[in-house]
């Protein structure tokens, strides 16, 4: 059976109906002190493909009850699918006394699981935190579909770490280069500044591939620096788009009308399903 998150509902009914195997239909409750309780109430057979992404620390936790819910009702083969991983930028401790939440998270993970399937995590190095067999698949294929006709595209990463994803997009469309620009980001206040070096985007269609679309800051500050060097068309998009906080008004306020994201997290932006990406590999 598929079982859902309380944060990836739809992506695990997409993925139920792509693998014709039966949804689950979890219960996600909460008791009197805030604690969470999620419950598997209809849960039978032997194998559990379990769909979640850590957006919070709730559904963190939520993930880690189902996957000893549905042991507790019979299921001897898991697969965790983590279609957002949290805390998987906190890849190393940044200064002295953090801890490496990817790794903590990680193997808090692996403890209930069989597999662990990850969609495009922020580092691709995290999935060695897991002690799980793990798996990592790229929603890269899929952000290409709706794209349309382009001209001269250039696939635009806003600072390096982007760059596969964007050479994968870019491969599935078929045709056109790869660039990126240099980013730097306060820590302090949250402010990015973009480089876009000698990118040559004048006249062409520029596609700016990101992972995540989070505070926004990083995607409005691409796109303006983007419009001072008279393109064609600008396409957002992204794997997963969090958009917190007021991403939407800074994204508007940098004329972008729409980011194309996937329902790896669950938002009016996940409009590409990457079911058929995790499909392939259970
Ligand atoms: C950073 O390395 C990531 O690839 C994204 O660019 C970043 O997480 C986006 O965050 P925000 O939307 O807050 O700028």
């Amino acid at each position: 059976m598929i079982v859902p998150g309380s944060s990836a509902q739809s992506l695990a009914a997409r993925l139920a109906a792509e693998t014709g195997r039966q949804l689950a239909t979890p219960t996600f409750d909460r008791f009197p002190d805030g604690e969470t309780c999620a419950a598997v109430p209809d849960f039978a057979g032997d194998t559990a493909v379990i769909v979640a992404a850590t957006t919070s620390n709730d559904a963190l936790v939520q993930l880690i009850q189902l996957q000893d819910a549905v042991r507790e009702a019979g299921a001897t083969d898991v697969t965790t699918v983590l279609s957002y991983m949290g805390y998987a930028r906190q890849d190393r401790a940044f200064t002295e006394g953090q801890p490496v939440s990817a790794r903590a998270v990680a193997r808090a993970v692996s403890t209930g699981t069989d597999r662990v399937v990850l969609v495009d995590p922020h580092e691709p190095t995290v999935a060695e935190f897991y002690d799980a067999a793990t798996t990592t698949v790229s929603a890269g294929r899929r952000l290409a579909e709706p794209l349309g006709e382009l001209t001269e595209p250039v696939f635009l990463a806003p600072d390096e770490g982007a760059v596969s994803l964007a050479e994968r997009v870019r491969d599935a469309y078929g045709r056109g280069t790869t660039d990126y620009f240099r980013k730097e980001r306060d820590y302090d206040t949250g402010d990015v500044q973009v480089d876009p070096g000698d990118t040559s985007v004048t006249g062409r269609d520029v596609v700016v591939v990101d992972d995540i679309v989070a505070t926004g800051s990083t995607m409005s500050e691409a796109v303006a620096a983007l419009r001072d060097r008279d393109p064609g068309r600008i396409v957002t998009c992204c794997v997963h788009p969090m958009l917190v906080g007021n991403a939407r008004t800074k994204l508007a306020a940098a004329g972008v009308d729409r980011v194309i994201g996937t329902d790896t997290v669950e938002c009016a932006s996940s409009t590409v399903s990457v079911a058929p990406v995790i499909a392939d590999v259970l």
